[in-house]
């Protein structure tokens, strides 16, 4: 039987030569990481930054995430503070990323950052792309590997979905978060631009400082934090009950039935089982070509705000 999803590539001694192969010469490839699925290119060059671009039909103005193995190979790119190393120290590597100022000799390639002077920083924690960024000699930029606007992946098979087999990915199994990493600006003023796994009040007992939240003013600060995100381009209802059989019910809890058409976050009220079964709900909700999704109310504690952000986004 053909195997539908032939670009899933298994890590190994083998398939990490050839995969660091492509990264080297300006290729793009699907890779795991603790949050989601990213879409990685060499960030000092040009020509592979433009792949990923055009592979998700990006918008220019929207800056990628530099990923970097250490804090030794990132000090060569950017302008890194106290409050940075003091919130490295604590929460990486891991699931946040670090606005930060670009030096003027650093390697970076503008159209990663979008001309901008400040650039995303993060180094992540899982084991397969901390190896891959071990063995090469550049950072990684990497959006997340989906067309931009939609879900983003949390699986091989997502990501293929995604780029309908068109790009290698490597496979590292289910997200272990499910939702993308905490953004957060140090340039200026302090603040969360997007929420994630590490909270505000996380970064506040490291830093003994209040900081804003700016995810949800007016202005949009992060170019990437576009109101309408995350979205699997179906109706969704929040804050809902109950709902019509006909549609998809996503719940939260154990007080909601067993139906067909429910899907239940977290029986156990747990959160993160939440947050990393958000998306491969989203997925599969559209896949069984349901017209609607009803959701119910999702506390917003940890990464409850996280999961509401998401809701809300792809609710617009
Ligand atoms: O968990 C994650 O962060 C995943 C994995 C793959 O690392 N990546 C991810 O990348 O979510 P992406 O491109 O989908 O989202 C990056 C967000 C966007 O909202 C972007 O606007 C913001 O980070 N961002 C990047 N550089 C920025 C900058 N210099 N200033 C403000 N926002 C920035
Ligand atoms: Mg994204």
């Amino acid at each position: 039987m053909p195997n539908i999803y032939s670009n899933i590539i298994n890590f190994n001694s083998n398939s990490a030569k050839k995969i660091i192969k492509i990264l080297s010469k300006n290729g793009i490839i699907g890779l795991p990481t603790e949050t989601v699925y990213g879409l990685a290119a060499n960030a000092y060059s040009e020509t592979a930054i433009k792949k990923v671009y055009s592979a998700k039909k990006r918008i220019k103005k929207n800056p990628l995430i530099i990923h970097y193995y250490d804090l030794n190979r990132a000090k060569k790119d950017v302008i890194l503070d106290n409050k940075f190393y003091k919130l490295y120290k604590r929460f990486s590597p891991g699931p946040i990323t670090y606005i930060v100022k670009k030096k003027k000799n650093s390697k970076i390639k503008s159209i990663a950052s979008a001309n901008l002077k400040t650039v995303g920083i993060r180094f992540p924690k899982n084991k397969i792309i901390r190896e891959i960024l071990k063995k090469i000699r550049f950072p990684l930029a990497m959006p997340s590997a989906n067309k931009s606007s939609s879900i983003s992946p949390v699986s091989a098979e997502d990501v293929s979905d995604e780029f309908k087999n068109r790009i290698k990915v490597v496979d590292g199994g289910y997200s272990k978060i499910g939702i993308e990493s905490t953004v957060l600006n140090l340039v200026g003023s302090t603040c969360i631009l997007r929420p994630g796994k590490i909270t505000t009040g996380d970064v506040e007992n490291v830093l003994g400082q209040k900081i804003k939240i700016s995810y949800n003013s007016k202005i949009i600060k992060s170019p990437g934090m576009l109101k309408k995100h995350y979205s699997p381009n179906i109706p969704i209802l929040l804050n809902q009950k109950k709902c019509p059989k006909k549609f998809a019910f996503i719940t939260f809890g154990s007080k909601y039935p067993v139906t067909r058409n429910s899907f239940n976050l977290s029986k156990k009220s747990n959160l993160n089982e939440a947050a990393k079964k958000l998306y491969m709900y989203f997925r599969i909700i559209k896949n069984k070509g349901y017209k609607k999704i009803y959701v119910t109310q999702i506390p917003t504690r940890g990464i409850g705000k996280a999961i509401n952000d998401r809701l809300n986004r792809a609710a617009k």
